[in-house]
């Protein structure tokens, strides 16, 4: 069952909810007349806990509190919002995550939410974001004991003034379905790999396709070959969980711009014949995160429907030892018509991506977006919370930052060092498909680069926030859904 949102101007303090969660700017604690209130039913408790735990507003600082029958609502939840100046959509959204997790820790079937400002219909999608975001859980593959207790079913968020105008529904039941947009992204990455295969994914492609009403095409491992991507045929050929190539189209009749997103669907990376160490191995469950961000992308244009042509492509396979796998030493062409030397099983994402980025070119879009667990260097030098991303173009370096902003997410741009591109050179094919360790991530955006043309294009290496490992803000531990919400700002930007 999905959240149900309302929107509520009643006095907060009167509501009968299992959670009663308010925003707290600084310094509000003693002047805020709801806060007042809600202090005074409970007999000074909130402002001498406060004092005792030096909760002030800032950002990140919690403080609950049963009430006790003082006061409608079974428990007071405050949530520090920081600074009044800075309360944008990316923080109320991820203020309402705080409130929407914090619900579900507490066995909550239902949430009241108080913010501090007064909410715009921009800011409302935002809450409705942040609420299904962070309520969200993975709980499929649990039984007994350990199936939550309880579900949070509706959430009443407060604005002053009087009955919500159809426009404010229609900007919550937006931001409900973005977010599920991103949901479904998370519980991709989250499943486990002998569920997700590569034809489990496409599988996801076609219903999702239905439900959000666009376009689908997929290749089964013989439509690879035939269509000549021989990269993407070599990184998959050592599976018996054969690959498949995924092409999504929402075209809507109108539009001005094209864009197409790239996503590196490795259901699973063992590393091939170069294969991983044991430790870890395991995550590499999420090396699909980029087909996720992709097939989240385009369900969340499904949803919002933006009057510009946008395109999901998605290389899935799986890199696994065999018999039949692919080698270091094996030379393969691939659909761009350029030959490449493999060095080591393991940068097999790069291959895949090579023949799909070939395969976007051929579609003339104004811009090309790909997203991957590409590196681990990437990791090295950005940590887990920020992704890289590459593009030669200033002007869309631009736009990136400014949709990352506004989304709550974080890209780190990287330079495109061009006396790397030497380490590409091979003695025996076009190009080899990996250089030296170290800039690892830089590298790897180079080889890309090769198979782009004169297409302008944004590389995003995501292998740091794919998979989190705690909760924090809108992001739960595990499958994040990065970068979904830059993605649909980029294309809502694009308008
Ligand atoms: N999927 C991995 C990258 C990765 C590592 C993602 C850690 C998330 C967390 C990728 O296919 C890979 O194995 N890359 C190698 C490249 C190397 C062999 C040039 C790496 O980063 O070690
Ligand atoms: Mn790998
Ligand atoms: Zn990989």
């Amino acid at each position: 069952m999905s959240l149900q949102i309302q929107m509520s101007s009643a006095n907060p303090a009167s509501l009968e909810v299992d959670v009663l969660a308010v925003c707290v700017t600084e310094g509000a604690l003693g002047k805020d007349k709801l806060l007042g209130a809600l202090d005074g039913a409970l007999g000074g408790a909130l402002t001498s806990l406060a004092a005792q735990t030096d909760f002030h507003g800032g950002s990140e600082q919690t403080l609950d509190l049963l009430t006790l029958g003082r006061l409608p609502a079974r428990r007071v939840l405050l949530l520090g919002a920081g600074s009044r100046r800075g309360l944008d959509d990316a923080r109320v959204r991820t203020l309402a995550a705080s409130a929407a997790r914090a619900a579900n820790g507490f066995n909550a079937k239902t949430l009241g939410l108080v913010l501090s400002e007064k909410t715009s219909g921009a800011s409302l999608r935002a809450v409705a974001e942040g609420l299904v975001l962070g309520e969200y859980r993975f709980t499929k593959y649990f039984t007994g004991e350990r199936v939550p207790k309880a579900e949070l079913g509706q959430a009443m968020v407060f604005k002053t003034g009087g009955r919500p105008s159809a426009s404010e529904k229609k900007a919550i039941d937006l931001g409900k379905q973005v977010a599920q947009a991103v949901c479904h992204a998370r519980d991709a990455v989250n499943e486990p790999p002998n569920e997700l295969t590569p034809e489990a994914l496409a599988g996801l492609a076609t219903q999702a396709a239905k439900k959000y009403r666009f376009r689908v095409t997929v290749l089964d491992k013989k439509g690879i070959a035939r269509a000549g991507m021989k990269l993407h045929y070599a990184v998959g050929q050592g599976s018996t969980n054969e690959p498949r190539f995924i092409h999504m189209t929402y075209a809507p009749r109108a539009a001005k711009k094209k864009i197409v997103f790239v996503g590196k669907g490795l259901t699973f990376d063992s590393g091939g014949l170069c294969i991983k160490p044991a430790a870890g191995m395991g995550e590499m469950k999420s090396d699909m995160g980029g087909a996720a961000a992709v097939l989240g992308t385009m369900m969340a244009v499904g949803a919002v429907r933006p009057n510009v042509e946008v395109h999901g492509i998605i290389g899935a396979a799986e890199n696994m030892p065999d018999g039949a796998a692919y080698r270091p030493g094996d030379i393969f062409g691939s659909l761009d018509g350029k030959s490449v030397e493999i060095i080591n099983t393991d940068a097999e994402g790069r291959l895949v991506l090579a023949d799909a980025l070939a395969y976007a070119t051929k579609l003339e879009p104004d811009v090309i977006v790909d997203a991957a667990t590409l590196t681990g260097a990437c990791v090295v030098a950005l940590g887990k919370t920020y992704s890289a991303f590459y593009t030669g173009e200033e002007q869309l370096a631009r736009q990136v930052d400014r949709a990352a902003k506004e989304a709550g997410e974080n890209l780190w741009r990287m330079p495109l060092i061009e006396e790397l591109r030497e380490q590409l050179k091979s003695d025996v094919a076009d190009l080899k498909h990996m250089g030296e360790r170290w800039g690892g991530s830089i590298t790897a955006a180079l080889f890309l680069r090769e198979f782009v043309g004169k297409v302008p294009w944004i590389h995003c290496d995501i292998a740091g926030p794919a998979l989190s490992d705690r909760a924090r803000g809108v992001t739960p531990k595990g499958g994040t859904g990065h970068p979904v919400l830059t993605f649909l700002r980029f294309v809502e930007n694009a308008v």
